[in-house]
This record gives C-alpha cells, sequence and structure tokens, in this order.
C-alpha cells in the first residue's frame, strides 16, 4: 500500500468521462456520517431527488436513504442512526432509471454488495433478464440495483476482481463507489465517463464526483483515471488498472478555497455568483494580457491554430452556447471568417462538414456536458483543431480538447449559470483578438483598443451588479407573468436568448428570445395588453430599427422593459422602465446586459418563492444525452 501524497503522483493518463447526481465516499478518523451528509450538502446541485448514506457499522453496512433533499436525509439519519462510522458512501440523486421514491434512492445492496453510482447502465434491462432467469429479483426499478447485482454475482472474496469482471459485463455511463461486507474499512471506485475525484489527507481518504466536496480537506487532488480501480483506506488510495499494476494519477491544484463553495452569507449561492463576476472576470482576463496584449503562451496554445483556420465552429449547450452567439459577432466582425454556432446535441448527429482549417471552439462550465463532449470527439475525428473553453479543471473536455483555455471564475454551485457565462465572453473575445493578430486581420494597436474596452467590462460589471434594489423592484412586473418575450437584434438577440433561458429555467415562467424585427412575421399576434416584453437596445448601428420594434409591441398593449446603452433618452410612453447601462463600447455592452438579465430572473423566481439554486427537473452538470 502506497500511501497517496501529492509528491508521489506526477504525470498521469488523461482520459474521458460524463455524469449526473453527486456521490462521496469517506474512510478514515472522522465522523463518517457527518463526512458524508455534509459532503452531500455541497453536491446536492448535481441532483436533488433523493439521498442516501450506507456505512459501517458493527460489522454491518447500514444504509438509510430517503426522497427528498439532503436536509431530509440528515434528520432521518439524526431519528434512526446513533451508530459511530469511520466508513461510508453517500449518494445525492438526480434519477433517470426508476421513479423518485425511497427505494430507488442510493445506495444500493445486493448480497455482501453495496454501491452508489452516477451515470446510466444501458444494457442493465438485458442484465435483469438474465438474473431473472435465476429467480433474483432486484427491489428496486434502477439500473444502478442491476450493476449492484452483477458485481455481487461476481464476487467470491476478491472485491478487485469481481468489479473487473462486472465492468466487462456493464455498457454504459458509471463511476462507482463499491462497499463489501467482509472488507470492513474500504471503499473501491472505479469509473468510466462520470467522473470521481479523490485525495487524501492525514484524516483519512476521500472520493466525490466534484471538487467543491473534497475542498474541505485539500487543495490537491487527482481526477481517478477511467477504467482503473481506487482502493480507498484510512491509509492512502492506491490506484491500479484492470491487470492490477499501480498507476500514478495526475495530481491537480485548486486556487480557490471552501469559501467558494459556501453560500457566504448570500441567500442563493445564485446571487452570490453574479456578485462573484467582477473577479472571475479579473482572474480570467488580467494573467492574459502581456503588454496590452492578449498573450495565450502560458495556456499553450500557439498561434498556428489560429492561422491555419479558415472557418470557426463554436459548440456548446444552453447558456455555454449562447455564449458563443455573443462570440460569433465579435469574430465575424474582426475576421471575416465564417463562424457558425451550433447546438452540441444536433451538432453530433448532423454530419457536419469539418476539415483540417475548420477551428472547433467547444465552451462548457462543467466540462463534463455529455452532447459537447461528443462534438469534441467527433470534431477531432473529422481532424478538425479543437479548442475548448472550460471552467473545471482536469474535466472531460478540457483533457480531450487539443488546447484548453480555463475560464477562472471558481465553482460555479448554482444550477442557473452566471459568472461562468460573464467569463466564457471574456474569453471567447480574446481568441478573436488573438486571432485576428495572429491572421493580420489587425495590427497590434487595434488590438490594445480591444482589450482597453475588454478590462473596461470589470468595472462595468461591478457597476451594474450595484443596480440590485433598482432590478429587484422593476422585476415585479413580471410577477403575474405567464409568458413572455425578450427581443434584440443582432449581439442583442444573442444576449436575449440568455435572458429567456435563465428566466424560464428559475422562475418557470414560459419566455421567448425573439429578434426583434422577425416578431411581425407572426409571433406578434402573441402580444396582448400587459405581456411583458424585455426589449435590448444597447447596438447603436440598430438602435432606431430596435425602437420601431419597441414601438410595435407597445401599440399592442405591451409591458416593456426596456435595457440600452448610456447617453440615449426614450420617450417616456415606450416603457414601463428603462435599464440604462454603464456607457460601454457597444461590443462591450453584452457583459453588463448579462448581469442585468441574470438579476431580472434571479429576482422573479425569488418573488415568486422558488428555491433559485435548485429548480425543478434539472441538475448541473447534464451529462446524459
Ligand atoms: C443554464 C445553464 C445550462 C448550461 C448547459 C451547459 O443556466 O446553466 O444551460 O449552460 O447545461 O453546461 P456546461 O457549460 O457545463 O457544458
Amino acid at each position: 500500500m502506497v500511501p497517496l501524497c501529492p509528491f508521489l503522483y506526477a504525470q498521469g493518463v488523461r482520459e474521458k468521462e460524463d455524469n449526473m447526481c453527486g456521490i462521496i465516499g469517506f474512510t478514515g478518523d472522522l465522523d463518517a456520517k457527518e463526512v458524508l451528509v455534509e459532503g452531500l450538502k455541497t453536491l446536492e446541485y448535481r441532483g436533488y431527488d433523493s439521498a442516501g448514506i450506507a456505512f459501517l457499522a458493527d460489522g454491518k453496512i447500514k444504509t438509510i436513504k430517503t426522497k427528498g433533499k439532503v436536509e431530509d436525509l440528515k434528520k432521518k439519519v439524526e431519528e434512526t442512526s446513533s451508530d459511530v462510522t469511520k466508513c461510508g458512501i453517500g449518494h445525492t440523486r438526480w434519477a433517470t432509471h426508476g421513479g423518485v421514491s425511497d427505494i430507488n434512492s442510493h445506495p444500493h445492496t445486493a448480497g455482501k454488495v453495496t454501491l452508489i453510482h452516477n451515470g446510466i447502465i444501458e444494457n442493465y434491462q438485458d442484465l435483469a433478464a438474465e438474473f431473472a432467469l435465476e429467480g433474483i429479483k432486484p427491489v428496486s426499478q434502477t439500473d444502478s440495483e442491476i450493476a449492484a447485482m452483477v458485481i455481487n454475482s461476481f464476487y467470491e472474496g476478491d472485491p478487485k476482481e469481481a468489479i473487473k469482471k462486472a465492468v466487462g459485463k456493464l455498457r454504459g455511463a458509471y463511476a462507482f463507489c463499491v462497499m463489501f461486507e467482509d472488507v470492513p474499512g474500504v471503499i473501491y471506485a472505479i469509473r468510466n465517463g462520470s467522473p470521481l475525484v479523490a485525495t487524501h489527507t492525514d484524516e483519512g481518504s476521500v472520493i466525490a464526483s466534484d471538487m467543491v466536496a473534497l475542498i474541505k480537506y485539500s487543495k490537491d487532488y487527482f481526477v481517478l483515471p477511467e477504467h482503473k480501480i481506487a482502493t480507498l483506506t484510512n491509509d492512502g488510495i492506491v490506484v491500479d488498472d484492470l491487470d492490477g499494476n499501480v498507476v500514478e494519477p495526475e495530481m491537480l491544484h485548486v486556487n480557490w478555497d471552501i469559501a467558494a463553495a459556501r453560500k457566504g452569507g448570500y441567500d442563493y449561492f445564485m446571487l452570490k455568483e453574479i456578485h462573484e463576476q467582477p473577479e472571475a472576470l479579473r482572474n480570467t482576463i488580467m494573467p492574459r494580457i502581456k503588454d496590452g496584449i492578449v498573450d495565450f503562451g502560458e495556456d499553450g496554445v500557439p498561434d498556428d491554430i489560429f492561422k491555419k483556420c479558415n472557418r470557426i465552429v463554436i459548440v456548446g449547450c444552453g447558456t455555454a452556447m449562447h455564449a458563443g452567439l455573443v462570440g460569433k459577432n465579435m469574430f465575424e466582425k474582426l475576421l471575416r471568417v465564417p463562424v457558425s454556432v451550433e447546438i452540441a446535441s444536433e451538432f453530433r448527429y448532423a454530419d457536419p462538414i469539418l476539415s483540417e482549417d475548420t477551428l472547433v471552439i467547444s465552451i462548457s462550465q462543467s466540462g463534463e456536458t455529455a452532447d459537447t463532449l461528443a462534438a469534441v470527439r467527433l470534431a477531432k475525428e473529422k481532424g478538425a483543431t479543437t479548442l475548448s473553453i472550460v471552467n473545471v479543471k482536469g474535466s472531460s473536455i478540457a483533457r480531450e480538447s487539443d488546447y484548453v483555455l480555463y475560464t477562472h471564475a471558481g465553482p460555479e454551485i448554482a444550477v442557473a449559470s452566471t459568472k461562468a457565462y460573464t467569463v466564457q465572453l471574456a474569453v471567447i473575445y480574446m481568441i478573436a483578438f488573438r486571432c485576428a493578430m495572429a491572421k493580420g486581420k489587425a495590427g497590434a494597436d487595434e488590438i490594445k483598443d480591444l482589450v482597453n474596452e475588454l478590462k473596461k467590462t470589470i468595472t462595468c460589471v461591478e457597476n451594474v451588479i450595484k443596480y440590485d434594489s433598482q432590478i429587484e423592484t422593476i422585476s415585479h412586473m413580471l410577477d403575474k407573468a405567464t409568458n413572455l418575450f425578450f427581443i434584440g437584434r443582432g449581439l442583442d438577440h444573442a444576449l436575449s436568448c440568455e435572458g429567456s433561458i435563465k428566466l424560464k429555467e428559475i422562475s418557470y415562467i414560459h419566455s421567448e428570445a425573439y429578434a426583434a424585427g422577425e416578431l411581425k412575421h407572426g409571433t406578434i399576434s402573441l402580444i396582448t395588453d400587459n405581456v411583458p416584453v424585455i426589449a435590448i437596445a444597447t447596438q447603436q448601428a440598430v438602435y432606431e430599427k430596435m425602437i420601431s420594434n419597441v414601438e410595435e409591441v407597445r401599440s399592442r398593449g405591451a409591458g416593456v422593459i426596456l435595457i440600452t446603452n448610456a447617453g440615449v433618452t426614450v420617450k417616456p410612453q415606450l416603457c414601463d422602465h428603462q435599464i440604462i447601462l454603464p456607457k460601454m463600447d457597444d461590443r462591450f455592452a453584452p457583459f453588463g446586459t448579462a448581469v442585468i438579465l441574470q438579476y431580472i430572473a434571479y429576482y422573479t423566481a425569488v418573488h415568486r418563492g422558488l428555491n433559485v439554486d435548485q429548480p425543478r427537473n434539472l441538475a448541473k452538470s447534464v451529462t446524459v444525452e
């Protein structure tokens, strides 16, 4: 047994992954029940249908689980168990197979095996049918219990052998933490797709699906390489390949601390993360500015990839894809190179036309989104160069892309993405600047001016954050809304898409983002008295056209919130409320506008009494197709 210390693990393997749900395992000197429940609280944003723990007490594995939140689990643990335990596993669920119920909650037990699972076992029905032939029936409707049954069926006293044989039969994505009743104090883990990170300290060994659950113990950790078995004990963590050879995973370090993973006095993580945007922007932009221009030297991104590209494709999902829509505008204006922005889930099945001179830029906060990861793999297969913009260090998309530019937003815990979006905008702008220089489309002076404007976004965002109470008041206009529209032209249309998704996901109000000029081709028939319209008019080049579109909806009775750049006055009848950005170069207005839209979504959800951080049906890291 080799105790795991950061310096023992230098370079490791780089591989792929995929997931949803939060999992944690601990063995060591601490109160394991407390470690697990506290850990699950930090992981709850990954899934919050149900939660459970299993732990070793009096030579037996005991399981406590419940549908509902981790807080419900905590109560149940306090009420039903006075056991003292130093080793256990815990899970918070986002249901994929089997409804939300106590019985379907994890952990699952079969014979001597108890496990938690993150991912989807695609062939679980075939496997269940095999067991049925032998008269063995699962008690739950989950694929995870079937996985426990498969491991148990191979178990003859050697846990690693059983796991190795079992994974040979499983098809799909998984991260498992497994306990064997007759091997006390030891947790085994393996993954394919779904993420697992681990660390060992003087207090013991911890493994989890996300660094936020480990940060309390250490800033140093490793990503468990795929198809390798981790054996966790109080003394250390050993990682073996399936042939039993010891592997040394690459140690990673995070530069944020536990405060970043806590609410720190804010009502919700989302509000905290909105407020963290200036710092996130500063950390993302400033280290990459050398002599006034963008420098990706330390990121290891060479100019060659920009020089040789004749086409750019940006892929991502949801908010990340919306950041791409903003980026397209900057790229095309500066470079005159065609840029398309693709929804990753469509792109991967569309047989896209890619070649060696295509640069595929993927954008992802988590770095784990299944569709975006698949898009990156496809782009590589077709010979394109892949560059990713990712927030989570060591994540799958980061590891599998040819090049990566990290955003330095720190952990984003609210399901609705805020700070990750604005830093994605910053990085994509920086790529456009560097690419323009590399291609000789812009000189150093022009780039220096652009970089200066980019730096000003930090102060701009700082100032817009102070609009807090103004926007809270204005947002009452949406209290009773059932339907609304975001409209804009050009860059503001891209921002409308982002405003709309943010509002929908946390306030549950149906909204549509529309190119303002397009409304009159059909959709304007939905505008009647008091239907709210959030009109974004920050772009001088289309300002007058945009105002005409606002007049059109206003004259049909719409209630209008108008967002403009500074320096324009509008007649009072045009809108109910005008929100004015601090004076910015139009091309950089999206940064401030994004904050306004985030606040509108946030306060609307708060006014409706909703749980902003945990909207229904959603989870943070979407790694199912
Ligand atoms: C919306 C939101 C999602 C994510 C999307 C992609 O607020 O957070 O739309 O942007 O699921 O996630 P990542 O960026 O992790 O790939």
